[in-house]
């Protein structure tokens, strides 16, 4: 009987609690559903149409083992291709905001306005074209990761002219797209490429120059960020009338125990994994435990500064406050406890093993990284809201890895999980979450991963010359949740 009412309930969703262990829930009508995918992961046709070459291209093609199955993103999903299918698959899903990347070096083959691709903007046009007849908003990543070759010969993300050229490709991209585009985030998840390209050597450019590497790659794109971001307040703000930020990854960290030492070694974890990007941006400069530790790490190992590079206050000044919102990418949390040391070093960092652990009640997915633990989805909304006050927050990745299988109940239940965390946020605590891109569309080449790990809730069929597009249950699951905009717990 129970079972019965709680299916018309979810049906309907005109009650909002009661009944037994059911209840449901409504997302506002003005919040917006979406899906999420990057370039270098969707596109494929690296060489065609005056594209140029980028460092994935470089990377995965100079060392096949660099990628865990030895593939590449050659042809990928052939987005570039097959755009028109994918927008009729939004259009299947209902959603009404969709996440992509724009590839640099398919507009700037060198990177540098010296030569304009006309097929890539042609491209881009018509991709974003055919979402505005669909309905579909975008919501337009400027940089995922594939860098043009030419500028990592002039130093890549090390260099800080890039900035300079990152705000002239920015420059370009709004004004020929800015009239339909009212969404830009300027750069994604700086941290993963910094620390995995410049720190680890695992994802392109491959350099392993550890903390040196990471932290001066760090500075780097926040110049270029607060770049974009300035170029559009001074030179289409006014007429195009749209929003800029950038993407921000960060992870949960609960504290291990009730102890105040594991309450500070979390909060220590947060800074170095949420504000090292989020508070020069939203409050200014480095975090101070930052500044602190990395100094005296320095010191420690020989180095008679820090390997932290100051900003001037100029450049404190010049990234502080470019946000028009908060894009924030939230796939998984951490224990972190004051024993281990050292709380809060970025792992390639640390000598000592890492700081923090995953909770052993915590579900597993197919990728070593993520594990499921929906609340910390609204504990981490509820850290972004109150401390850096952002107005509005987009979640701009959240999503599940799994095998190849169509029948992905663990996709369906950590979404429930997290989106029923995330709504709460709103609902219970206040925070404006206004938009959400789930990850992803579908299946991609997931770096240096390969295609082992499948991240879509729609599958892709890599073997496949047609690369033949499914619908996996978890579709089917967000397209109900997508109509009826009703979460049933
Ligand atoms: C973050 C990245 O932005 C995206 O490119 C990647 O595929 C997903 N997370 C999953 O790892």
């Amino acid at each position: 009987k129970m079972r019965v009412l709680g299916l018309v309930l979810a049906c309907s969703c005109l009650v909002t609690s009661g009944f037994g262990d059911i209840s449901n829930k409504t997302f506002p009508e003005t919040f917006k559903f979406g899906a999420a995918t990057a370039a270098y992961q969707v596109e494929g046709a690296w060489n065609e149409d005056g594209k140029g070459e980028s460092i994935w291209d470089k990377f995965v093609h100079e060392d096949p083992t660099r990628v865990k199955d030895q593939l590449n993103g050659d042809v990928a999903c052939d987005s570039y291709h097959k755009w028109q299918e994918d927008i009729e698959l939004l259009k299947e899903l209902g959603v009404k905001l969709y996440r992509f990347s724009i590839s640099w070096p398919r507009i700037l083959p060198n990177g540098t306005p010296n030569k304009i691709n006309q097929a890539g903007i042609d491209y881009y046009r018509k991709v974003i074209n055919g979402l505005k007849e669909a309905g579909i908003e975008p919501l337009v990543t400027l940089y995922h990761w594939d860098l043009p070759v030419h500028l990592l010969d002039l130093g890549g993300w090390l260099n800080e002219d890039i900035a300079d050229y990152f705000g002239d490709y920015a420059r370009i991209v709004f004004k020929n797209f800015g009239d339909d585009v009212k969404l830009w985030a300027t750069i994604n998840e700086p941290k993963t490429t910094c620390m995995n390209g410049y720190g680890g050597g695992s994802m392109a450019p491959g350099l392993q120059l550890l903390a040196d590497g990471v932290y001066k790659c760090a500075k780097v794109q926040l110049l270029a960020h607060a770049k974009a971001y300035h170029i559009y307040q001074e030179e289409f703000a006014a007429t195009q009338k749209g929003k800029v930020s950038i993407v921000i990854d960060a992870t949960y960290n609960e504290p291990a125990s009730d102890s105040a030492e594991d309450i500070a070694a979390a909060e220590t974890e947060t800074e170095f994994n949420l504000g090292w990007y989020a508070n020069p941006i939203y409050l200014g400069d480095w975090p101070e435990v930052m500044k602190a530790q990395i100094y005296n790490r320095s010191l420690q190992e020989g180095y008679s500064f820090s390997r932290l590079p100051a900003f001037t206050p100029e450049q404190v000044a010049y990234v502080n406050g470019t946000f028009d919102f908060f894009g924030l990418n939230m796939y998984t949390s951490l224990i972190a406890a004051s024993a281990d040391y050292p709380i809060g070093e970025p792992s390639y960092y640390s000598d000592k093993g890492t700081a923090t652990t995953h909770g052993v009640d915590w579900t597993a997915s197919e990728a070593d990284w993520l594990y499921s633990y929906p609340a910390g989805m609204r504990k981490l909304l509820n850290i972004v809201w109150n401390k850096y006050n952002p107005g509005s927050i987009y979640v701009t990745e959240n999503g599940w890895a799994t095998n190849d299988t169509l029948a992905d109940q663990s996709r369906i239940d950590y979404l429930q999980g997290y989106l029923s965390n995330l709504l709460d946020a709103i609902l219970e605590d206040g925070v404006n979450v206004v938009g959400y891109t789930t990850w992803s569309l579908m299946d991609n080449f997931e770096w240096a991963q390969g295609y082992t790990q499948k991240f879509g809730i729609i599958q892709v069929d890599f073997d496949s010359p047609n690369r033949t597009r499914t619908l996996r249950e978890s579709a089917r699951w967000y397209q109900n949740l997508v109509s009826t905009r009703c979460l049933v717990d």
